[in-house]
């Protein structure tokens, strides 16, 4: 195995294995995102190929060395499943799900992050630069700079940091926040996430911040700057343009609200199955429209996808029935014959697929709680050439902090959901074509590729010279 120069590390490696064995890219945004960084800095990636106790050499794939790290049942259970989504999800997201505090799920945590920093830092060549992922692996970076103090350690969190009020509750508060100040660059969603990391680390370690900067005491007395910052991820928008100009891909739209009758209003829901992206409250309200007659249901349809997700961790596997307890409940209430309210779909579905849906919808329902950005709604909103369409976005959303122009709502007052989506269903096209250009001027010019730029510049920036402390 030869060091790479730039080394990614995250949960899962960028590739699926497929039913016959064979490995295919991911479909996921951070994997577009950092292809061409990759592949120009002939990179390397770390991570977890997905299943349990696979134990792979590292290989080649697409010009990328992927360097698979092994997870057994049981670390899948703990550290994956226990303290990653069943204690720093729910905590992280505002506590929505309350989060489970387990001594031995810790433990694993610490295991496993030293695996995933072991296997970078042998990855990387002197002077290089590693790359950190999400809250999986939050004490990667101190790990790393410990026995590799030549390295530039960046680390990027994909999820909301939350307030210190809540994020005080976690037993291990004070060794997450040195963890993850082992990098030079953290980055996070929004500045909001940024703010409540610095005070988090004023609070418990006392340091200095003077605008992004954290002072950071080293063992010998010295003091390094880590900046905290905020970086907004967004999505490959000119992949979604040119899939939603494709003729294949439109008259499928076409067809898929032939298939629903041609209803006047074809609202969308899209989200991973997740008690943080607001499914409930979206149904609660949709549901409650239908039997004031507000809507009738031979004029809407809602199209939920839900993409199955973690699902052998309990809260998921309660949120599911929930779901499709309401999804059934207001069904029968409301479906005639020929129409039917929710078109719900527990499953995930290709970009092709995705694209032709946010054609076909008139109304996109972004409801989440609390997210960390919400790419769903870039999407749907790159997707639309057209300059039609509605976006209802919760203030909750990262995304919100960039699309202004959206209807905005809090997705708790259901009385304020249920009136945005009636502003929504009844928009002008001159109000929806007026919105809908803001809204594509923003995700179209601060696309993937420029966070992933503007992050690796601040991280290079960062870098002291060589032999310097
Ligand atoms: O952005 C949050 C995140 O947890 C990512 O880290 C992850 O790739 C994605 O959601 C899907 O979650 P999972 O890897 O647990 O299926």
């Amino acid at each position: 195995m030869t060091e790479a120069d730039f080394v990614v590390v995250a949960n899962r490696l960028p590739v699926d294995r497929d039913a016959d064995d064979n490995w295919r890219r991911s479909p996921g945004g951070l994997v577009t995102a950092l292809e061409p960084v990759m592949r120009k800095a002939e990179g390397a990636w770390v991570g977890w190929p997905g299943q349990p106790d696979l134990d792979l050499e590292p290989f080649e794939f697409d010009g990328t060395q992927l360097i698979p790290v092994s997870l057994s049942t049981e670390e899948i259970e703990l550290y994956y499943e226990g303290f990653s989504n069943d204690t720093i999800w729910p905590l992280y997201h505002d506590v929505i799900a309350e989060p489970r505090y387990r001594r031995p799920w810790w433990e694993a945590y610490v295991r496993v992050n030293r695996r995933f920093a072991d296997a970078a830092g042998e990855a990387t060549a002197q002077n290089g630069t590693v790359w950190v992922q999400d809250y999986q692996l939050q004490l990667v970076p101190a790990m790393l700079r410990e026995t590799r103090p030549d390295l530039t350690i960046g680390y990027f969190h994909h999820i909301p940091f939350p307030a210190y009020g809540l994020y005080s509750q976690l037993p291990w508060r004070r060794q997450v926040l040195e963890g993850l100040l082992g990098a030079d660059v953290i980055g996070f969603q929004r500045v909001a996430d940024a703010g409540n990391f610095a005070r988090a680390v004023r609070r418990l370690f006392r340091y200095e911040t003077k605008s992004s900067g954290i002072r950071v005491p080293e063992p010998d007395g010295s003091i390094r700057i880590a900046l905290a910052k905020a970086f907004p991820i967004s999505i490959d928008a000119e992949a979604y343009v040119e899939l939603a100009a494709r003729k294949d891909i439109r008259d499928r739209a076409r067809e898929i609200r032939e298939g629903l009758g041609n209803p006047k209003h074809m609202l969308l829901g899209v989200d991973r199955l997740d008690y943080t992206k607001g499914i409930g409250h979206r149904l609660k309200a949709f549901g409650e429209l239908l039997s004031e007659g507000r809507l009738a249901v031979e004029d809407v349809t809602l199209v939920q996808v839900a993409s199955p997700s973690r699902e052998r961790v309990d809260t998921y596997a309660h949120l599911r029935d929930e779901i499709e307890l309401s999804v059934g409940r207001i069904n029968g209430d409301s479906d005639t014959m020929g129409h039917t309210a929710i078109r719900y779909l527990h499953q995930g579905f290709p970009r092709e697929e995705m694209v032709a849906l946010y054609l076909a919808a008139d109304v996109m329902l972004v409801t989440a709680l609390r997210d960390g950005m919400n790419l769903v709604a870039k999407e749907y909103v790159a997707s639309r050439a057209d300059n039609r369409g509605v976006l209802v976005l919760s203030e909750f959303a990262g995304a919100h902090d960039e699309l202004r122009t959206a209807v905005s709502v809090n997705p708790h007052d259901i009385e304020g959901l249920k009136d945005a989506i009636m502003q929504a269903v009844e928009m002008p096209a001159r109000e929806q074509g007026r919105r809908m250009r803001a809204l594509r001027r923003r995700v179209l010019e601060h696309d993937v590729e420029d966070w992933s730029r503007e992050f690796l510049a601040e991280l290079a920036a960062s870098r002291k010279p060589a032999g310097s402390k």
